[in-house]
């Protein structure tokens, strides 16, 4: 944490020393309209709907530091697809902070990891010492609300049309924010969230109904100690999956100049299985772990009888599947650690954690169809990165881990963004529909919406939709079929 002398003020950053700020990365201060799209090949003609993407997207050149990929302004794009002719848009999440510096005409909050506020002379008494609102990680849309998420915070509203709405704090029922990684049950429509916080209580869950009214007020996560950061979670029918790994918020270091977050291996991983019944907390460990992402998570059975006939116990067993770092992923090329498609089984009968990888590829972002969030899957979609650059993913990849082989297309010439299912209308199957993703060409500025068959991945897009500009490299993304 970068400390300053009373009075002085940070300094724009060096932007060709941030790899986030340069390149394919590089933000846009444009907000465009552009369409109709060239589309190369054939759109499937039952796809109607709009697919958004957040992403950081500094508005003025940061100043102080700028931490990716939590710092910079939110910016929506969307993919609109309306009776086949698509469109493009993009806005900036208009955070009050953000208002502040258009009107000022540069950045006036610091990075995170520069500990600084504007005073009143800068922004205003109603402004002043407050943080900065960064809802620039993921979008989801839930019980008519489309919400611009960031981590532990408030999300902001958008209208349909990408206009900022304004913070959105559930009728004051959580002020205090929730994850950028919510999950909405597909069977219940309940939308199920986390926070920690840096100050007592560190954990808390809480449940929007269908309605989008408040269900569950944050209710305490026990056996958390500390202030811990933890980036998604998962759901099953029975429980919210937490995965509490030892990365630590630590105040005191960072107001004396140290590291605001602090890795401590020793203290192992745990995983918070949350009984969506109020009932206590089942805690389980295992090794030191890192995980940003989980793809899903759902109820098993009991495991098939145990050696030594210690049979399961009569709770069964929580499957989670997630990507699997060594420890907080860092983006330096010589980092040579491994982030894993992992299938872990929870028996809860034994205590266990049993990790499998599924392969060896370097992958992140996965996803499943949404559909079956909670519930048992087969299918996971990942991009894999570039041995040469791990911050460039040209590789889709569908692991059937139930069949325990995967389907992957490469693309060398795009740098791939996280994959999101398009299911065919009235078609459960999850195997069937569309995988899709937003690409960056490295060739040219301009980028591409990847439409790929699901039951064949391998044999790459059946349309690609050309947007002719640059989006930048972002985050997370959602596909609303328009019949929602
Ligand atoms: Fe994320």
């Amino acid at each position: 944490m970068t400390l300053l002398p009373t009075g002085a003020h940070p300094v724009p950053v060096d932007v060709s020393l941030v790899p986030e700020l340069s390149g394919l990365f590089a933000p846009t201060t444009a907000e465009r309209d552009i369409g109709p799209l060239e589309v190369v090949g054939e759109l499937p003609p039952e796809l109607d709907g709009t697919y958004l993407r957040n992403g950081p997207n500094p508005r003025f050149t940061p100043i102080g530091s700028y931490t990716y990929p939590l710092d910079g302004d939110g910016m929506i794009h969307a993919v609109r697809i309306d009776d086949g002719r698509v469109s493009y848009s993009n806005r900036f999440v208009e955070t009050p902070a953000l208002r502040a510096e258009e009107r000022a005409g540069h950045a006036l909050w610091s990075g995170l990891m520069t500990m600084y506020r504007p005073d009143a002379t800068e922004v205003g008494a109603g402004l002043a010492g407050t943080r900065k609102d960064l809802p620039d990680i993921n979008v989801v849309r839930h019980a008519g609300r489309t919400l611009a998420l960031a981590e532990a915070a408030p999300p902001f509203a958008l209208s349909p049309e990408l206009a900022t709405l304004g913070r959105e704090t559930f009728g004051g029922a959580l002020p205090a924010g929730i994850t950028a990684h919510p999950k909405i049950d597909p069977r219940t429509g309940e939308l199920l969230v986390f926070c920690y916080g840096i100050e007592a209580p560190f954990l808390t869950w809480s449940v929007v109904g269908p309605d989008g009214t408040i269900r569950r007020t944050p209710t305490v996560v026990d056996g958390v100690e500390r202030p811990t950061m933890i980036h998604d979670m998962a759901i099953t029918d029975r429980f919210v999956v937490l995965v509490v790994a030892p990365y630590y918020f630590d105040i005191a270091a960072a107001m004396s100049g140290g590291s605001l977050l602090t890795w401590r291996p020793e203290d192992g991983t745990r995983i918070a299985l949350v009984p969506r019944d109020g009932s206590p907390t089942r805690w389980l460990a295992t090794d030191a772990f890192w995980c940003w992402h989980l793809a899903n998570a759902f109820d098993d059975g009991p495991a098939p009888g145990g050696a030594g006939g210690a049979g399961p116990g009569p709770d069964g067993a929580v499957v989670v599947d997630y990507v699997q770092w060594d420890r907080p992923g860092t983006d330096d090329p010589a980092d040579e650690q491994h982030a894993m498609l992992v299938r872990a089984r929870l028996d809860l009968g034994r205590g266990t954690v049993v990790r499998t990888p599924a392969h060896d590829r370097r992958v992140e972002f996965p996803r499943i169809d949404d559909r079956v969030l909670g519930r048992r899957h087969d299918r996971v979609a990942t991009i894999a990165t570039r041995p040469d650059d791990p911050q460039l993913a040209d590789t889709l990849v569908v692991t059937d881990l139930a069949g325990g082989h995967d389907a992957h297309w490469r693309a060398p010439e795009l740098a791939l963004g996280e994959p999101v299912h398009l299911p065919r209308p009235g078609d459960p199957d999850p195997g069937h529909g569309w995988w899709a993703t937003l690409a960056v060409d490295r060739r040219e500025d301009v980028s591409w919406f990847l439409v790929l068959p699901a039951d064949d991945p391998a044999a790459g897009p059946v349309a690609r939709v050309r947007i002719p500009v640059r989006v930048p490299l972002g985050l997370h993304g959602v596909w609303l079929p328009s019949n929602r």
